[in-house]
């Protein structure tokens, strides 16, 4: 498996399958890697000729210092996850903060129609600038035909459709499905941080969104959200940080349910100091 550490070197070999007329898929990832990011991985595979996998925790995308510094980085155990999907057809670029930022660490502010302030904008100061200025970057690196984000971070893959229809970025943004641990949780790079009797009560955020998304079938979003804030209210463990129900197309909250729009739940939670989310379609 080749693995690139920095753009020049990347670059290079980037041209010379561009120049074999291979097409080129690309998995934006900050490693830690399991079944979900697999997932992006394995549909590349099916898309494209080659599969470009980033592994970057990119520092200016994090609001909390502290969760920088934690966010754990196995880039060995990341290279065999990949190993096991395909030894020939992924490529790893894994740079470093310099070969990317240079001295220069900083993000640039970007417009998102709006997209920017709701939800994980309110709650997370300046991380879609972060997101934005690496995404872009690696795009322009990479110079990929399809590049596959989650919906597990579905307002990032919204965020992201607009940054290439705004800039102009010849790339086809394909958005995936959540990937879900067997008792429902989503599958987060986050949750290896989890102490066992955290980790056996994150379920209920799945299980919450799945009741909700019932609920909605009959009642307002106001009552539906209260429900919501009632059930995390009388739990021991989860502190709910948001719940919110909004439109798709421009991520603000609904006021009322209308048949000709797509709705979906969104949901943060605070199990200890860690910070997990999730969402789920509803109609
Ligand atoms: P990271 O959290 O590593 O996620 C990389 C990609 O994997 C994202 O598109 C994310 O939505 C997707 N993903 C993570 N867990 C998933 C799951 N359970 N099911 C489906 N997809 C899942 O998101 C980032 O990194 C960063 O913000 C990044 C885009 C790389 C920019 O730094």
């Amino acid at each position: 498996m080749r693995i690139f550490k920095n753009k020049t070197d990347l670059i290079a070999y980037v041209d010379a399958l561009k120049s074999d007329n291979k097409t080129l898929g690309f998995v934006p990832t900050m490693g830690a890697l399991h079944q979900g990011h697999a997932s992006l991985i394995r549909k590349g595979l099916q898309q494209n000729d080659v599969v470009v996998v980033s592994i970057f925790v990119n520092p200016t995308q994090f609001d909390n210092k502290d969760d920088l510094i934690k966010y754990p980085r196995t880039l060995d155990s990341d290279v065999e996850l990949l190993k096991e999907i395909s030894e020939d057809n992924i490529i790893v670029y894994a740079p470093t903060v310099y070969d990317i930022y240079g001295n220069d660490v900083k993000s640039t502010p970007f417009v998102y129609d709006g997209l920017e302030h709701e939800m994980e904008g309110k709650f997370r100061t300046g991380h879609f600038d972060g997101v934005g200025t690496i995404v872009k970057r690696l795009f322009e690196i990479v110079r990929p035909d399809k590049a596959y984000f989650g919906e597990k971070d579905f307002q990032q893959l919204m965020i992201i459709k607009k940054l290439v229809e705004k800039h102009r970025i010849p790339v086809e943004v394909i958005g995936c499905e959540i990937y879900r641990a067997k008792d429902g949780l989503a599958m987060s790079s986050r949750n290896t941080r989890l102490q066992p009797d955290y980790r056996k009560a994150a379920p209920f955020i799945y299980k919450t969104l799945k009741t909700a998304k019932l609920k909605f079938g009959t009642k307002s979003a106001t009552s539906v959200s209260e429900w919501v804030e009632n059930q995390f209210a009388e739990h021991d463990l989860l502190d709910l940080e948001y719940f919110i129900i909004a439109d798709v197309d421009t991520l603000k909250t609904v006021k009322r349910k209308s048949n000709k729009k797509t709705f979906r739940a969104f949901i943060a939670v605070y199990a200890d100091d860690i910070r997990l989310i999730d969402n789920i379609a509803l109609n």
